[in-house]
Parts: C-alpha cells; structure tokens; sequence
C-alpha cells in the first residue's frame, strides 16, 4: 500500500469576526487544508480564536492552524476576506458600502504585495460590489476573485423548496442569482427536481422566494448576525478550489455580455476549479428574469459610479 502523497494547501482568513471564525472552524472540522491561517486588525482576537481551535486539534489532528498577519498571505492558495462592518438589525447590506469600501483597498494592497498566485474570495457586504473593488484592485484576473455570490441565498431556497415538497435540499436544483441583497431574483423557470419541474402555487412560490431574501434580516434581528450557513457556503466554494471540482456554484463573478449585463460583479450559476471561476454557465432565462438581472445589474453599477475607483 502506498501512502497518498502529502500536499500542502494554506488558507488565510482576513477577518475574525462571526463569519471568519465560523468559516475557521468549518474548514477546520472538514479538514479542507494543511495549513489554517487567522488575520484580524485585533490581533489578540486572531490569537483567542487561534487558540480555542489550536487545543480541538488532539480530537482532530491533521491541520496546523496560527494568527499571524499578512506575510502568511505569501503562501496562501485561498484568501477568504470577512473583514468590516456587518449590518445592524434594520440596515440593509448596501448601506455597509461606504465603511467596507474604505477599509477594502487596504486589506488587497497588503494581500497582492506578497501574494500573485492566489485565489480571493470575498465574503463581505455588499459582496458583489467589494468583490468588483477587489478585482480591480488587484490587477488579478476575474477568474481568481471570487464573491461569495448567492451561493449562500440559493442554498437558503434550495432548503425552503426542500421543506415545502419534503425533499432532501441536495436534491432540488434551483438557482437565485443577481445581487446577494434584496435586488436578487429567484429562477424559477428552471427550477426542478431531477428534471421534473416543482409544481408549486404562485402564492407558495412568493413567500418562499420572500422568505429567502430576507433570511439574513430575520436571522440578524435575532441573533445579531449571521455565520453558520455561510461559514459552510465559503468552506464549499474552498472544497471546489482545493479539489479542483469543477462543481456549480453561484458565486459572485464579473460579468461580460451576460443576458445583457456587463462590468458589474453578480451571483449566477459558474464552474470553479483549481483555477478559481473557469466558466459561467448561461443559464437560460425567461423575460421577466432577465429584465429583473439587468435591474439588479443597474441598483449596483449605479452604486460603484458613485465610488472613486
Ligand atoms: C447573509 O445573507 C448577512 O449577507 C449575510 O447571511
């Protein structure tokens, strides 16, 4: 028997708040890497986490985690960025943008100083339009920055779905794409479970489409803010890097004559591998679904115009 050969594989999470530390953890159960690295303005909270994690590790083995800063970033194959503001009860996710805006161009400067290879992947809000600043920012190919999209919305509503037919989520193929916020649109047209179509009434369609929009303000008004289901949304979109999957995600990617939408950052359907986002899937819409994709397109490029970029 031969022994799987050892391959080392670094992600940095940048941000230790609730979304940060959750993913941490996440990443760490499921044993995505070799190498686990927390970066946080605070550094006592990095090392606090770091620690906590640090002495799991006799019921986990396997992962070498540490708080360090952003030399660790030289190495990383993954860079998950949480960092900022997150939304109090009541505000929306666009209102985060001038605060997150402001604080972002400095966390990519001091990623892509030391690292060239590596792959982004943005997480906070607004994430589609600070996925958009980073990718600028950086000068990396779209390809290698990420948004967590409506990766986490779509899942949101494959569970609804899955609970209104009493299906396994796993099993219903349903797709929100446009803006992770309240533009974004659900797909119903395509909507299916093994190629049979959902045969649902519109009213049960508009509440759970509500429903999902607005998980994250009923979760936030009762909690404070969200990390479980995203935390495990950015450790599936790390399992399809490391793994070079090729799996369909709908993550937040620059968009090119896409339905009619261009330069803007948006959730659909795309193939992420080793090389991060290889292709996006043209997914078939009906009218309605594409007037609502180029009116989320709009709410957000009217928001980077008024950004100095
Ligand atoms: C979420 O949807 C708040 O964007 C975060 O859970």
């Amino acid at each position: 028997m031969s022994l799987k050969p050892y391959k080392r594989s670094r992600v940095a999470i940048v941000g230790m708040g609730a979304v940060g530390t959750t993913t941490g953890y996440t990443l760490l159960l499921r044993q995505r890497m070799s190498e686990l690295v927390f970066i946080d303005i605070n550094p006592k909270k990095a090392k606090g986490e770091m620690l906590d994690m640090n002495h799991g590790l006799p019921f986990l083995g396997g992962v070498k985690v540490w708080a360090g800063d952003y030399e660790d970033c030289r190495d990383a194959d993954i860079i998950i960025v949480t960092a900022g503001a997150s939304q109090k009860p009541g505000e929306t996710r666009i209102d985060l943008l001038k605060r997150n805006a402001e604080i972002f161009e400095g966390i990519i400067d001091n990623i892509v100083k030391v690292n060239t290879h590596g792959i982004l992947v943005i997480a906070t809000n607004p994430v589609d339009i600070l996925s958009y600043i980073s990718w600028k920012r950086s000068g990396w190919p779209s390809s290698r920055v990420i948004g967590s999209g409506t990766l986490l919305d779509s899942a949101r509503f494959r569970y609804l779905i899955g609970k209104q037919k009493g299906i396994d989520p796993r099993s219903i193929h349903a797709h929100i794409i446009g803006e992770h916020g309240d533009s974004e649109l659900p797909v119903w047209s395509t909507a299916n479970v093994a190629g049979t179509p959902l045969d649902l009434d519109e009213n049960t369609k508009n509440e759970i489409f509500e429903s999902t929009k607005n998980a994250a303000y009923e979760i936030i008004d009762a909690k404070g803010a969200t990390s479980y289901a995203i935390g495990l949304a950015l450790d599936r979109i790390v399992a399809a890097i490391l793994g070079d999957e090729g799996s369909v995600l709908n993550v937040s990617t620059l968009l090119e004559d896409y339905n009619g939408v261009s330069d803007v950052y948006l959730g659909v359907p795309s193939i992420v591998d080793h090389n991060g986002v290889r292709e996006i899937l043209d997914l078939p819409l009906n009218d309605e679904e594409r007037t609502r994709l180029l009116q989320s397109a709009d709410k957000l490029k009217e928001q980077i115009s008024k950004l100095q970029l």
